[in-house]
């Protein structure tokens, strides 16, 4: 099969429960968001191949093999990884773009990394093969967050709303038409690895303490699968404001982020927390309905923060073209 041209898109995500357990090999549930980022990939007679990814790096188009700044080692990585696997390996151009925020949580550098092995494999004339794809987007993670659990990369891959174990993954059906949920990014830009590692210094020295929040973390987790498959709103609220105190108790919460909750509990949210590495990032709340949504995302923005709404539980990486 000779390609052309290429050209994926792949989600980003919330985790709705278990953050940071989730490294330690606690169950966590995620979901598929409607913002993604796309791959772009057209052949060229040019010897060297590029990529230009305005939102990850000022500095234009990078050529492969020359200086690689150290947002794009990864990308580097993921190219090299496919093309040492092709007989013949095309010359390319190609184009990133993300609608996902850099550094807020959303799973912004999995889906960037899924959609660019995505458009590679079919660009070089693979079947694709989505666990092979989501194991390289893993190791790609790796090398920009030091130990990931692999829950982005894999719902990126995957799409829907998935509980996560240990590389494990089963799909959860939600019952989505109960739920209204609202993203809120504080705008506080932090990395996850540092996040990370401040937990495990954190578990190092005091194991027993930490484990039990992870223990705890992990029944919340059981119990939100079981109520958000019903669609039992007031009982998956209880359990993300639940969550959100052993985040706390974790180190990992935020002045910006106790603000952004108290905005949204004022609004009447029947649920909130943090989601992803915390330390800023995003905010997610849970609301009964959508009568309140207006108001309280005007409220948010008086405060300067950046509130959206997005579809929940979308399709995982796609053919965009
Ligand atoms: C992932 O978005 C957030 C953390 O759970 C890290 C991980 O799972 O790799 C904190």
């Amino acid at each position: 099969m000779n390609v052309e041209s290429a050209s994926f898109s792949a989600p980003g995500k919330v985790i709705l429960f278990g953050e940071h357990s989730v490294v330690y090999g606690y169950p966590a549930v995620a979901s598929a968001i409607g913002l993604r980022a796309k791959c772009s990939i057209l052949s060229t007679s040019s010897e060297q191949n590029s990529i230009i990814a305005p939102n990850l790096t000022s500095s234009g188009k990078i050529f492969l093999n020359s200086k690689i700044p150290p947002k794009m080692k990864s990308l580097e990585f993921i190219v090299q990884k496919i093309q040492k696997k092709a007989e013949i390996q095309k010359n390319f151009e190609a184009e990133i773009i993300s609608e996902l925020p850099i550094s807020s949580g959303l799973g912004s550098s999995a889906a960037v990394s899924v959609s660019l092995a995505t458009s590679l494999y079919n660009f070089q004339g693979f079947e694709l093969n989505l666990e092979e794809i989501n194991k390289v987007a893993y190791e790609a993670e790796r090398i920009i967050h030091g130990t990931p659990s692999g829950i982005d990369n894999t719902i990126s891959t995957f799409g829907g709303s998935i509980r996560f174990e240990k590389g494990d993954i089963k799909q959860i059906p939600i019952n989505l038409s109960s739920f209204c949920f609202i993203i809120v990014n504080s705008l506080i830009q932090r990395d996850t690895k540092s996040q990370v590692y401040a937990v495990r210094e954190r578990y190092k020295k005091h194991p027993d303490q930490i484990s039990q929040i992870f223990e705890d973390i992990s029944e919340i987790v059981e119990e939100s699968i079981k109520n958000l498959k019903v669609g039992d709103l007031e009982r998956v609220g209880y359990l993300m404001n639940k969550n959100q105190i052993l985040l706390e108790s974790l180190g990992v919460g935020h002045k910006q982020i106790e603000k952004i909750i108290k905005i949204l509990t004022e609004q009447k949210a029947i649920g909130c927390k943090l989601t992803g590495a915390g330390g800023g990032g995003c905010v997610i709340g849970l609301f009964e309905d959508e009568k309140n949504i207006n108001r309280t995302i005007e409220a948010l923005q008086q405060e300067g923060y950046q509130p959206f709404i997005t579809e929940i539980s979308t399709q995982g990486v796609r053919n965009d073209r």
